[in-house]
């Protein structure tokens, strides 16, 4: 019986422990700040600058830091270089075409 609630305990602190990381994705960086204006890849208000088919993730990295042409700037207090780089290799893996 108390191994049950042992093995129990282990389970759900387990699975908080996998949220807390899901959290840290460059999906979830994605949906959080970039996928408003970029849904599927594509572009809400440049439909010509999508992000399907991007093949080096410097170039999605410095259009974060850099924006211009309608997309903000990202500084490192909004989207950390860790998460830029995440997300960067995020849409590089997503959006093929
Ligand atoms: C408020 C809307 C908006 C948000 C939010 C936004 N973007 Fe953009 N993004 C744009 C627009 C508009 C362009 C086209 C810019 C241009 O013409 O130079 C663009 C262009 C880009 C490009 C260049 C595409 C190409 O083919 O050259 C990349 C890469 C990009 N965005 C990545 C991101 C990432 C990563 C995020 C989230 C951290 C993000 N964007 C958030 C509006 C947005």
């Amino acid at each position: 019986m108390k191994k049950r609630i042992i093995m129990a305990t282990v389970a759900v602190s387990v699975g908080m422990m996998s949220a807390a990381f899901a959290a840290e994705t460059g999906e979830t960086i994605f949906k959080a700040k970039c996928s408003s204006c970029h849904p599927d890849g594509g572009n809400i208000i440049n439909p010509k600058e999508t992000l399907k088919g991007i093949k080096d993730p410097k170039k999605i990295t410095k259009k974060i830091r850099k924006g211009g042409g309608g997309m903000p700037v990202f500084d490192a207090k909004a989207v950390s270089d860790a998460d830029a780089k995440l997300v960067a290799d995020y849409i590089v893996k997503t959006f093929k075409k």
